[in-house]
């Protein structure tokens, strides 16, 4: 057993007294974790690619495509994309007791905690949940691709009171998505861009929630644990929960003409102004590129411009007060919104869409593991004499 002084000796004076990490380290700003063959991202060209293909490419295709390319790391010819899609289809279905166990659960509850608590569930009854062969770990990647979307559709009828419809084996996976949670068909250009919007959410390199699915991996945890990490992840409003956050505030903005006096109060109360600023983007998006116009033309079809009109002000606004650009969850709030799509289910909608990026990253940790266990540079009291407790002030 170590002596004290043995300990006391390897403990180190705290580095100039400070509680303040070194500069560029907080948050692991641009600290390099580990080597990935998924997602290109350059920040500052404002690139992001997916297995080398650029996203301005993905999005002229269906999202299951890109969720292929993910999956497998190459993109599909027709006969493989036609099977692929025919897997989604046929694995569109919950087990009994999840749903049992949806239409029991709060009505009034944040639904991202409620995907949260269904997937975890969801491998309580998938009796290939702890095996680590790369098939099943794939086949369970590609049943949570399906069910998530599923969660979302069957909380929100349950929360409502509403039975959820039969899912159609005509329609692809955005199409099916929208048609079960707002109870009919939608226009073939409104799937297009929910389509193109799960392209463009499906991966972004070690974003917080993937690298929590990485961490979890790494231990050589299941699938479903390293997922609903990730969910857990997702739902700050530093990450996932911002696209919601973005609604609520244009709800409250509710006129182009309150946008700036309501931004620069904000600003002096030193808010966060929601869906602006990223950790690697130092110029566009690339993503709101498309969802900017995603939500101009929704606001066209619906006829309100409002939306966009508020959205366009506050994006200039910031621009010019912060020089901060809008990130991928300021334009996807108001494309939802005129979608007719619940406000607090933007969020679990990344999740449908990102859960692709989570099952690619974790498969490709298990494939080439090594624990992920950083240190931290210890900044606490050294050398504390222990007092005991009936002598303790
Ligand atoms: C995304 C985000 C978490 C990145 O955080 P980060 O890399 O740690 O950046 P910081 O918080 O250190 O921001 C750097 C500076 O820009 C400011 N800033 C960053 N984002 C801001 C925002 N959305 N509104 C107002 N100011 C912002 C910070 O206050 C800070 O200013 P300071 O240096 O004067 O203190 C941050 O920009 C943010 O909170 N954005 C809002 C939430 C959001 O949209 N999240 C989704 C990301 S895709």
């Amino acid at each position: 057993m170590a002596q004290d002084s043995e300990i006391a000796a390897k403990q180190q004076p705290p580095v100039n007294g400070s509680t303040k990490p070194a500069p560029g380290k907080a948050g692991l700003e641009d600290v390099v974790a580990g080597t990935s063959q998924i997602c290109y991202l350059d920040g500052k060209r404002g690139i992001l690619a997916y297995r080398g293909y650029n996203i301005n490419d993905l999005v002229k295709g269906e999202f299951e495509e890109t969720a292929y390319l993910l999956f497998y790391g190459k993109l599909p010819n027709a006969t493989e994309l036609a099977e692929f899609k025919k897997k989604l289809v046929a694995a569109r279905k919950l087990p009994q007791q999840i749903k049992d166990r949806i239409q029991q659960l709060p009505k009034n509850v944040h639904p991202m905690a409620v995907l949260r608590t269904i997937v975890s569930e969801l491998g309580l009854y998938d009796p290939t949940a702890e095996d680590m062969n790369v098939t099943a770990n794939t086949e369970k990647g590609i049943r949570m691709l399906v069910q998530i979307p599923l969660v979302v559709a069957y909380y929100d009828a349950a929360r409502n009171g509403r039975t959820v419809l039969e899912s159609k084996d005509e329609l692809g996976h955005a199409a099916n998505f929208l048609y079960l949670l707002l109870g009919k068909q939608q226009d073939e250009r409104v799937v297009k861009m929910f389509d193109a919007a799960l392209t463009l959410h499906a991966d972004h390199e070690l974003n917080a929630s993937t690298f929590a699915g990485r961490v979890i991996a790494a231990t050589l945890s299941d699938m479903y644990s390293a997922v609903v990490g990730a969910i857990g992840a997702l739902k700050g409003p530093l990450h996932g929960g911002a696209n919601e956050q973005v609604m609520r505030m244009l709800l409250k903005i509710n006129d182009p003409n309150n946008a700036k006096s309501w931004i620069t109060d904000a600003l002096a109360r030193k808010e966060k102004i929601m869906g602006f600023g990223h950790r690697v983007y130092r110029t566009e998006d690339p993503r709101a590129t498309h969802l900017r116009k995603f939500s101009e033309e929704m606001g066209q079809r619906t006829g309100q411009p409002q939306w966009y009109q508020i959205s366009r002000t506050v994006e200039d606004f910031i621009k010019q007060e912060k020089g901060l650009y809008a990130n991928v969850d300021f334009y996807s709030a108001s494309t939802y919104h005129l979608m007719g799509i619940p406000l607090d289910l933007y969020t679990p909608i990344f999740a449908m869409s990102r859960v692709s990026g989570w099952v690619a990253h974790i498969l490709e940790q298990y494939s080439n593991n090594r624990l992920i266990r950083p240190t931290a540079e210890y900044i606490g009291q050294i050398d504390q004499e222990y007092t005991p407790l009936e002598k303790r002030k």
